[in-house]
């Protein structure tokens, strides 16, 4: 399996949803990368005019190189269509994000809009989310004792992600830490209530469930993608 391929071949065939004048709010990470440099070329080539939001510095920085216009929230607080990635996608099309700590800001714009769009690789697809990823939590930092200890009664599983070439914690783009929670059969779990009851402990700014929140995702193959509806 090339993840790679699988990545360009699942951008490439959301494409399709794109039309001239749309405002289009744009998530982050190694699969949206991709999906920006074919938008760029798509929006040249075709001379369309659009707008796009995006969801964290790293996919700001590649829409001002792609030459893509960006707008915010202010401007236009209804988008037409936003296209974001996922760690999970599970048979009901609901996800795990934030592998990339862009969770809050993707939650935000990816709320603005009725049509999100996920694009993965196959090695995203899931039974059940919580098999292969932890799901972060983005804190304010002086929570981290409270939530350390209300986040108990979910897991004896979690920790502060730490940076790589930074020391100690990682910080997201709004300034605050991500904890990784391992959650043990989240598939008996209400995932909707899951997902708010982790948002009311104080300091908890965003969580990484994103339920019934899209119901199209475009998985890429070798020789193109699949796309599936719910
Ligand atoms: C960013 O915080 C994440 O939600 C990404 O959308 C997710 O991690 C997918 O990233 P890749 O496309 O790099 O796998």
């Amino acid at each position: 399996m090339d993840k790679e391929t699988e990545k360009v071949n699942a951008a490439k065939a959301s494409l399709e949803n794109i039309k001239d004048g749309m405002v289009i709010g744009i998530g982050s990470g190694s699969t949206v990368a991709k999906l920006i440099k074919l938008l760029g070329n798509k929006a040249k080539e075709e001379e369309l005019e659009i707008l796009t939001v995006p969801t964290s510095f790293q996919v700001r920085q590649l829409l001002v190189e792609a030459k893509i216009p960006i707008t915010t929230l202010d401007e236009h607080p209804f988008l037409d269509i936003a296209i974001d990635g996922a760690d999970e996608v599970d048979r009901n099309l609901n996800l795990i994000k934030g592998g990339g700590a862009a969770l809050t800001q993707e939650k935000i714009i990816d709320s603005c809009t009725k049509n999100l769009i996920i694009i993965v690789d196959s090695g995203k697809l899931v039974n059940n989310l919580g098999e292969k990823f932890a799901v972060p939590l983005e804190i304010i930092p002086q929570a981290l004792p409270l939530v350390n200890d209300r986040l108990k009664i979910f897991s004896d599983n979690f920790e502060l992600r730490m940076a790589k070439k930074k020391l100690g914690p990682i910080i997201t783009d709004n300034g605050n830490f991500i904890i990784d929670m391992r959650i043990p059969d989240l598939s008996n779990r209400n995932l909707k209530e899951l997902e708010k009851e982790l948002n009311v402990i104080p300091g908890v700014i965003e969580n990484g469930l994103f339920i019934d929140m899209t119901k199209i995702v475009y998985v890429g193959t070798q020789d193109g993608a699949k796309k599936i509806t719910i």
